[in-house]
């Protein structure tokens, strides 16, 4: 089957009429949830600006369903976008300043910033940091698009999510696109900045946060369509494809219920990561030949070295278990295989790298490397199987759901970004009915995702249940007040960010 391809930089965020075209009608779910979503969200805004909302703005969060920590080597990665997503309300501010409310005014109490967008981002992991990396990104990142701005618009906004935080399914990608929606839609942007920008633009965004983030969530909330689930190329240029997930399984999410921050832990988690992947390129490349391709860092990431060898996959594990050692490297060791006196040059582009450099004594180099390779070659593999039609169905779930575990292990052994919460869950997936369970997103917490026959699911939910009625230490107990299914449910791919009519709005 030929799969559809989007050009990235063709089309732009679009203007939707009706909520049916963004959220799936199960049971005419969307009149009796989203429908009251969105009044709440008016009347609230009516009780604090005192009048209506003209526009609302919407961005997804996602789950990834194969490709874990390999969008920042390059490499390819196989999301879906979820129906949980950020939804803000705005009007025009007369006076230059953007105030901001959210629904949940406990966690997030109103703040008020200037329009400035060259602003500084507030100190720590402050929530408003989100909505100012959306803003920065359509007003101070591109002169060829913020100059077409002469004086970025005030604005009252009131901010509804549905994306749990810390999570795994990108809550933090879902704010900063909404908020990116925002910021073009009211200074006139929206059919200037194509998608394939915009979501470039974010990623440029997040990374002055602090993230080392690649690309692969504020893409797929900005390209993600209703039933497909995308594969996201960055290489050599972005693309979203689409990629058919076989009718007789769904996916379903399970939430481990350990948060995992990741603003909170950059120089011992995530950017780390980012670091162990470059110093392993930096060997490698000094090995497989010129001393000017690591000293020059001729390769940006894995996936420009091994084009640039030629390698395939295997070739590239092969040389992987040659040239590097297993159990970890000190920092004078990196030093010392790679002949210099001086890492941090060596980082330059990444956040944090002096925290990572000075909060940490082993990399583990043949690990982090190994897993990149793997997981890399096993996206393709499970997009060739979704795509082949000649293949029995059976046959091609069970193959699905093995890579899927396969991710896991790579992850949990390999990478080390699992944890006992996310190995438990995933495991009792398993022996619940699942034909594949992964962790999905950065991991260290947050959620699993699982392929399930279709015919099994409830059976699979029921018994999944146990995860979070279980008697545990104490101290250990999983502490859920409200309802389960925020935190077990089966998801379809959803639709990706977009602006609603005025009209519509008008209309509620
Ligand atoms: C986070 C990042 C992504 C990706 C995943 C891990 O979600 O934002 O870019 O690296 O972790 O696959």
């Amino acid at each position: 089957m030929e799969s559809e391809q989007q050009d990235t930089n063709l089309e732009f965020v679009p203007i939707l009429n009706h909520l049916p075209e963004i959220y799936h009608d199960n049971n005419g779910e969307v009149k009796q949830k989203h429908e009251g979503r969105f009044k709440n969200l008016k009347d609230r805004f009516k009780q604090i600006y005192g009048v209506v909302p003209k526009y609302f703005c919407r961005a997804p969060g996602r789950v990834n369903i194969i490709g874990e920590h390999i969008d920042y080597c390059g490499y390819s990665v196989l999301p879906a976008a979820i129906e949980q997503d950020f939804v803000m309300a705005y009007v025009l501010n007369e006076a230059d300043e953007i105030e901001l409310n959210n629904i949940d005014k406990d966690q997030y109490p109103a703040e008020k910033i200037s329009t400035d967008p060259f602003q500084k981002f507030k100190e720590g992991p402050h929530w408003i940091n989100y909505f100012l990396c959306g803003y920065k990104a359509v007003l101070a990142i591109d002169e060829k698009y913020y100059s077409q701005v002469t004086k970025p618009r005030g604005l009252k906004i009131m901010i509804d999510s549905l994306v749990p935080p810390a999570a795994g399914v990108s809550s933090s990608s879902a704010f900063t696109v909404c908020a990116s929606i925002v910021a073009l839609h009211a200074n006139g942007l929206e059919t200037k900045i194509p998608k394939g920008d915009l979501s470039k633009l974010c990623v440029l965004a997040e990374r002055m946060a602090g993230t080392a983030c690649g690309g692969m969530d504020q893409t797929i909330s900005i390209f993600a369509e209703k039933n497909q689930a995308k594969l996201i190329e960055f290489n050599p240029t972005l693309k979203a494809i689409d990629v058919k997930i076989p009718a007789s399984v769904v996916l379903a999410i399970g939430n481990s219920l350990t948060p995992s921050p990741k603003l909170l832990t950059l120089g011992t988690r995530y950017n780390k990561r980012v670091v162990e992947c470059r110093f392993a390129l930096l060997i490698l490349a000094l090995r497989t030949g010129d001393i000017s391709h690591a000293k020059e860092q001729k390769f940006k990431n894995f996936y420009e070295f091994q084009k640039h060898l030629g390698y395939s996959y295997q070739q590239m594990l092969e040389l992987v278990s040659s040239h590097l050692q297993k159990g970890g490297y000190t920092p004078d060791k990196v030093k010392k295989e790679l002949g210099i006196d001086d890492l941090t040059d060596l980082l330059k582009d990444i956040p944090y790298a002096n925290e990572v450099i000075s909060q940490n004594y082993q990399f583990h180099l043949f690990e982090r490397a190994y897993h990149v390779f793997g997981e890399a070659s096993r996206v393709y593999e499970f997009k060739e199987l979704c795509d082949d039609e000649t293949l029995d169905e059976a046959v091609k779930v069970q193959k699905l759901g093995q890579l899927m575990n396969d991710s896991h292990k790579s992850c949990r052994d390999l990478y080390d970004c699992s944890s006992p919460e996310l190995d438990e869950i995933t495991q009792l997936s398993r022996d619940s009915g699942a034909l594949g369970s992964r962790l999905t997103g950065a991991g260290w917490g947050g959620c699993s995702v699982s392929l399930i026959p279709k015919d099994n699911l409830e059976q699979f939910l029921d018994k999944v249940f146990t995860y979070y009625t279980k008697e545990r230490e104490p101290g250990y107990q999983l502490w859920i007040t409200d309802d389960l299914e925020r935190y077990l449910f089966a998801t379809q791919p959803g639709k990706g960010a977009c602006i609603l009519d005025p009209q519509y709005c008008l209309w509620m």
